[in-house]
């Protein structure tokens, strides 16, 4: 893709994450000053040492996003240092044990709705907060192609928290893009990072479960997910609003 993001100011929650960090890097090479949060303050500062600084710079500032009082001051720091906010990946996630519904155990329940669905709709709500004053933006949200675009058994509170999101990106679009500020997901599937293994699963047997599965027969490159997330955020997709990309090698179609 030739779009640039320069003196554009992105911020990435879930910032250590690999996808985020591989996005991260794809948006700093093309000229965007990127800041990744999170919230383990450790992992943030190494995966922002790992990025190479394109001509923007690479920032990091903590925020749990289940809490609303660290996300909303997360973005006053993020305006406060860069003096502004343009671009918004809400990346965090996490898998939670799987279990069939019945034996599914409430904080697993819990756990994974508060940072997966909770979590986006926070970092949402304090992003367009500043956005929405200051004339617009674009936010991408991650869901998943399990959720609103296919099931898998023993992943209720996965597959709900992101079949949740891909909704809540279209209410979300719908209100504000009035304000100037476009709104949609990215819904890929299992992409080669640790969350795309079961338990116990060596990679040849990871790779042997998607090629059963996945009319593409592999796991997508987390690049492959970045380039779906770098287009949404740029003009290229200008009238795309409220869209939920499904990036999963024909495994949902
Ligand atoms: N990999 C896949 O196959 C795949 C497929 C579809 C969708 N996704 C989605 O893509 C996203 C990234 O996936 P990934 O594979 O790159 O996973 P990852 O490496 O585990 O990244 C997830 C990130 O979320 C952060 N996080 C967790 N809880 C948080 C909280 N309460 N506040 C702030 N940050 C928090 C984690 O921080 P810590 O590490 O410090 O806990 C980590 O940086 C997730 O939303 C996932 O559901 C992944």
């Amino acid at each position: 893709m030739t779009a640039r993001f320069d003196d554009k100011i992105v911020l990435i929650t879930g910032g250590s994450g690999v996808i985020a960090g591989v996005t991260a890097q794809a948006f700093a090479d093309r000229g965007a000053t990127v800041v990744l949060t999170g919230h383990n303050p450790d992992r943030l500062a190494a995966a922002a040492a790992r990025l190479r600084p394109g001509e923007g710079g690479i920032d990091w500032v903590a925020a749990d996003v289940t809490d609303s009082g660290q996300v909303a001051a997360m973005v006053a720091e993020v305006v406060r240092r860069h003096g502004g906010l343009d671009v918004a990946f809400n990346s965090a996630g996490i898998f939670g044990k799987g279990a069939p519904l019945a034996d599914l155990d409430e904080d697993t329940w819990s756990a994974v709705l508060n940072v997966n669905l909770t979590g986006v709709f926070l970092a949402m709500k304090h992003e367009i907060a500043h956005m929405r004053t200051h004339g617009g933006g674009v936010i991408i949200n991650m869901a998943s192609n399990i959720g609103a675009h296919g099931r898998r058994p023993g992943l209720a509170a996965y597959a709900a928290s992101k079949g949740a999101v891909s909704v809540l990106t279209q209410t979300a679009a719908r209100d504000h893009i009035g304000d100037g500020i476009r709104i949609n997901a990215v819904s890929p599937g299992a992409s080669d990072t640790p969350m795309s293994y079961r338990p116990g699963e060596t990679s040849a047997d990871r790779d042997a479960r998607v090629k059963a599965a996945v009319p593409a027969g592999r796991v997508s490159d987390p690049a492959e997910v970045a380039a779906a997330v770098l287009w949404l955020a740029s003009d290229d997709s200008s009238f795309v609003v409220g869209h939920d990309l499904v990036v999963d090698g024909g495994a949902t179609a």
